[in-house]
């Protein structure tokens, strides 16, 4: 049933480009605008939304950092991601016109669902983004988009983190539709990108080699740091978390405009940073920060790991070990600079000798809060 992989993580990392492309599927009509009419929730109260927040935890939190980017740029609707376990606890203000959004895989996760309870309480809708149909979680929302990345058995997620993502996009791009912002153009060329993006996910998977090669070099190392800033600041969280569950390393992910704020004095000779570059087109501004934040690790003696969009040349001087991914628009990228991340973490942790497909301490769908 692993599909003579050695692994069911294997597995689902090289089912993403399908788990992507299924869970597209239907969603765009033959004008290129999207059809969600199975998120039964009416235009006219999508149109009256004047919050979005949304609740996760683990890898569908980091799903949820990356919506935020993409839901206040396309539909100008200030939008806050919190973890599901802090939600309730903080008395959050919520009310009819308040739209919440509630991620999980599982469809059972009790910290999510404890929160989408308190969401629903306070009057306002809740949308669930799921992968397992007829689960607690989308049973008890008011709507949901279903992810298609059919199921996820290892305990770290993975497909099930890219469909996360396109869903998330997808209800993104729906709200700036049916509200009609300046964007209109943008969100149609992003609809027709996300058509293309199942292949750029295929062609960074058929270039691994060299990221397993370098993951089993680092296999005796004992932290690995991670650096992203915009949507590469949630893929560096995504990236450190793999690590710990899988390699039962030391890693954090930081918003590369942190550094001097504390975190570069952890940089010493060798350690490892991989650092998520977003693409220099579009925000060049945030792409030459980030440059300089090489830059700046690298004269302290950091090994950098250089995640960048193919013919980025201008990191390249800086780039200890480059892995290269293909162009995509600027909100899109988590879905191919994730990729590397995991096969990165899957290779560390046959290396360093763990179970992969069940970490220690870890179980699947996590039912206690
Ligand atoms: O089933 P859920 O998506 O609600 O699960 C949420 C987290 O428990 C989950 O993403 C966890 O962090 C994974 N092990 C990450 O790989």
């Amino acid at each position: 049933e692993k599909g003579g992989y050695d692994y069911f993580m294997l597995k689902e990392i090289a089912e993403q480009p399908k788990a992507v492309a299924d869970t597209l599927l239907g969603r765009i009509d033959a004008s290129g605008r999207l059809s969600l009419d199975e998120v039964r929730i009416p235009a006219s109260v999508l149109r009256e939304v004047d919050k979005v927040v949304i609740v996760a935890c683990g890898t569908a939190y980091h799903a949820g950092l990356i919506a935020k980017y993409a839901i206040e740029h396309w539909t100008r609707i200030p939008c806050e991601t919190e973890l599901a376990s802090e939600f309730r606890y903080r008395d959050p203000i919520l009310d009819q016109r308040t739209l919440v959004i509630a991620i999980s895989q599982s469809g059972e996760t009790m910290d999510t669902l404890m929160a989408l309870r308190h969401a629903r309480e306070q009057g306002a809708k809740v949308l669930a983004i799921c992968n397992t149909n007829g689960s607690t979680i989308p049973r008890e929302s008011d709507a949901v988009l279903y992810t298609h990345a059919g199921p996820e058995v290892a305990v770290a997620s993975t497909k099930a983190f890219l469909t996360q993502l396109v869903a998330c996009y997808l209800v993104a791009l729906y709200l700036g539709q049916v509200r009609g912002t300046k964007w209109g153009d943008e969100i149609l060329s992003v609809i027709r990108d996300l058509s293309e993006i199942a292949g750029e996910v295929e062609e960074v998977l058929e270039t691994m080699e060299p990221v397993r090669e370098l993951a089993r070099s680092l296999a005796d190392k004992n932290t690995v740091l991670f650096l992203g800033r915009h949507v590469g600041y949630p893929v560096a969280l995504e990236g450190a978390l793999k690590l710990k569950e899988l390699a039962y390393m030391h890693a954090e992910g930081f918003a590369a405009g942190e550094l001097k704020h504390g975190p570069i004095a952890l940089i010493e000779k060798d350690v490892p940073v991989v650092v998520v570059v977003p693409s220099p087109r579009g925000r060049s501004v945030l792409h030459d920060k980030i440059v300089s934040n090489i830059q700046e690790i690298r004269a302290r003696g950091a090994r950098t790991i250089v995640i960048a969009e193919r013919g980025d040349t201008a990191v390249h001087p800086y780039a200890d070990h480059l892995i290269e991914v293909p162009a995509t628009p600027v909100l899109l990228q988590p879905l191919v600079a994730t990729v590397p991340l995991q096969v990165f973490a899957c290779e560390l942790a046959t290396a360093r000798g763990n179970e992969v497909d069940q970490p220690r301490n870890l179980a699947k769908s996590v039912t206690v809060e």
